[in-house]
């Protein structure tokens, strides 16, 4: 794993939001996984900056979300399908066409998953994932299990996360109990892989990844096992981490 440091959130969106522009420049034709969450807000308002001024063409990428709550409408302001049109891709000059986010409408959590797999193994997979870190360790929305999960499934959240993410609804009781998310393995497969951190809140989860055992109570622990991955976090985010 690959460690930057940066000062503050700024500087973690900025420093992000290059790695991945870095890799659109390469190749026009990226398949961007992406994230949601606050996180990587940044990094899209960035990337958005410098596609207006040209230096970082969408046209010809394509881009395959995470996760997505089970039972959202797409234009439900709470979806994952919003969120990513409010935040990033109304702000680029990306083919709405080319965007993908698991299907939470469809209620057959069986058919949706199946069809969101086949779709992301169809392209051969992502070029690079960008991936937050939930506050137990999760990634998309693979929480603490006792196994590392494989394709695409619906997923129960836990307490700890309803209660993480009820910040972004009016009331805890809004939170959807459950969501569709790309499985670990899915997660893997990506060429390269880009964690952003930032907060103290993410402290822990955040050592346990780098530092920890790699097992499914942390998924994001797996990631030591990837080949290509990098984590940008700020200092309170590596506060527990060894200076190297
Ligand atoms: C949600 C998302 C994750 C994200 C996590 C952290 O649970 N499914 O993909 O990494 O939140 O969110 P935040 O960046 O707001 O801390």
């Amino acid at each position: 794993m690959r460690i930057v440091r940066a000062k503050d959130y700024q500087d973690m969106s900025r420093k992000a939001a290059n790695i991945i522009s870095a890799q659109v420049i390469l190749n026009p034709e990226a398949k961007l996984g992406l994230a949601t969450g606050t996180t990587p807000i940044g990094a899209y308002d960035q990337l958005a900056r410098w596609n207006a001024k040209g230096d970082c063409d969408f046209a010809h990428v394509q881009t395959f979300n995470l996760d997505e709550y089970r039972g959202l409408s797409h234009d439900d302001p709470q979806s994952y399908h919003y969120f990513m049109r409010d935040k990033f891709f109304n702000h680029i000059n990306i083919d709405l066409a080319n965007t993908h986010v698991p299907d939470g409408s469809n209620l057959d959590a069986e058919a949706a998953c199946y069809e969101y797999d086949a779709l992301v193994k169809g392209v051969g997979y992502v070029d690079l994932q960008l991936l937050g870190i939930g506050n137990n360790g999760h990634i998309g929305f693979n929480e603490p299990d006792d196994h590392f999960s494989k394709g695409t499934h619906c997923v129960d959240l836990t307490e700890s996360t309803i209660k993480a993410n009820s910040r972004l609804f009016e009331r805890e009781e809004d939170v959807p109990r459950q969501a569709y998310t790309m499985g670990v393995q899915t997660i893997m497969m990506a060429r390269s892989i880009l964690v952003v951190a930032n907060g103290p809140k993410k402290a822990q989860a955040v050592y346990d990844m780098i530092y920890g055992p790699v097992t499914p109570s942390c998924p994001a622990s797996i990631l030591q096992l990837h080949t290509n991955c990098t984590v940008v976090a700020d200092e309170e985010a590596l506060a527990l981490c060894p200076q190297e």
